[in-house]
């Protein structure tokens, strides 16, 4: 199929003439959406688009949109998506009464994880973690960031981040992978925080840049996982190997992090569940991508994400799912989106923007995703039919997502799923 040519899009959202990076503040809810659109792809790119009136006639393939929109796949720049099992009897010990917290100092949590995925091979840990990348494309999902960070071993983060590299090759849509060595710390290193760190440093660090498994690092800088001068060790760390950070930071506690990272110049500050006066001015003096991940604290209790405050310091903003087996055991943007419209008082708008564009330049991605811009991958969502823009967040629990097209290729139809 060389030419695709959609036609009477009701909106056509982030349909950009002038493309940008990302938008920030008071841009995020004026996004250009254009109404009574068509849209052509050629050679899986985005070849032209705008007002029906000056829509061409001919196309190899002609879809009919009406009542539709049609939106730029969502770019969910921060995930867990391999892991080797569930976790939902701690979802019941959390019913029961027990704090994230408090499920970690157990050995429950992250460490549980490591604990079941150094003893998965890597033919197990590809074949799930496949299955869910298939179901988050099929949500509407066109690029993904994974991390490792569950082996906590030099042999098991090799696994994981190799696990990785193949979803990747095997992917349809662009995977970026990130080192998460120092997600928490292993039992055997608990009288001896440092040689963990050594061990991150001297040696996983090494093996991954010496088999280019790595786009990004992290750390997880929290009380009981990793102090901010942890963290900063392993940024620098990574940097002498071309890896620019993406972080997990002020989940719970406001310790410095946000300042560390943003100082540093990571690519990304992920979480901030809880951010001060102080450092929101810091983030604003910054080039790190504030990214929200509001249904982790829907899932586990806590604050959710200031995203307002943010917003209206004319901060950019992202959102991503942090789909993993402890805190958020969904890859679903749609809800994602529903969550941030109700729980962070963002506009439908904003958080569409959100999860696109600004989701894109959270991996570095924004020159080939996250808008509909000429030159760009034609991957994009087609919608059922829908009165306006923010019936997405609104429906939170029906499956708006239609079709799915990735480089121009239908990639997931649901419009026949019964039939009648
Ligand atoms: O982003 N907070 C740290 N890491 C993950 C959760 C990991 C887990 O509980 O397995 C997160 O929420
Ligand atoms: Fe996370």
């Amino acid at each position: 199929m060389s030419s695709l040519l959609l036609r009477n899009i009701r909106f056509l959202a982030l349909a950009e003439t002038h493309p940008q990076a990302s938008y920030a503040g008071t841009a995020m809810q004026h996004i250009p959406v254009i109404e009574d659109a068509f849209l052509l792809i050629e050679k899986s790119k985005i070849a032209n688009f705008g007002p029906m009136e000056t829509c061409p006639v001919q196309a190899d393939e002609v879809v009919d949109c009406s009542g539709r929109a049609v939106l730029p796949a969502w770019c969910d720049s921060h995930t867990h998506l391999v892991f080797a099992r569930s976790r939902e009897e701690e979802f019941v010990d959390r019913i029961k009464g027990l704090s994230y917290e408090e499920i970690a100092r157990r050995g429950g949590g992250i460490l549980n994880s490591a604990r079941r995925l150094q003893e998965a091979s890597e033919a197990e840990l590809f074949e799930s973690a496949w299955g869910r990348l298939r179901e988050v494309i099929s949500y509407g999902t066109g690029a993904i960031e994974i991390k490792s960070g569950y082996g906590l071993t030099v042999e098991s983060e090799l696994k994981m981040l190799r696990v990785i590299r193949r979803l990747g090759e095997k992917a349809p849509i662009p995977v970026k992978a990130t080192f998460l060595g120092a997600h928490a710390l292993p039992p055997a290193y608990q009288s001896d925080r440092k040689a963990y760190l050594d061990l991150i440093v001297n040696e996983m660090l090494p093996r991954i840049a010496e088999e280019n498994l790595a786009d990004y690092v992290d750390a997880f800088c929290e009380k009981g996982f990793f102090t901010v001068a942890e963290m900063e060790r392993v940024m620098e760390a990574g940097a002498k190997y071309g890896l620019k950070a993406k972080v997990h930071t002020n989940q719970f506690n406001s310790m410095g992090g946000i300042e560390a990272a943003v100082a540093h110049g990571a690519v990304s500050v992920d979480h901030l569940e809880v951010v001060s006066d102080a450092e929101l001015e810091i983030l604003k003096s910054g080039q790190s991508i504030p990214t929200l991940l509001p249904s982790a604290p829907f899932f586990i209790g806590g604050h959710y994400q200031p995203a307002r405050k943010l917003i209206d310091a004319g901060l950019p903003v992202a959102l991503a799912t942090d789909y993993n087996p402890g805190s958020t055991p969904s890859g679903r943007m749609q809800f994602v989106l529903a969550l941030a419209c109700l729980k962070c008082g963002m506009l439908p708008e904003e958080a569409i923007c959100a999860a696109t564009l600004n989701g894109a330049k959270a991996m570095e991605l924004e020159a080939e995703l996250g808008s509909i811009a000429m030159g760009k991958r034609g991957s994009f969502v087609l919608t059922a039919p829908l009165p306006s823009l923010a019936y997405l967040p609104y429906a939170f629990g029906t499956d708006l997502v239609e079709r799915v097209y990735i480089d121009g290729q239908c990639r997931v139809d649901k419009r026949s799923v019964f039939i009648d």
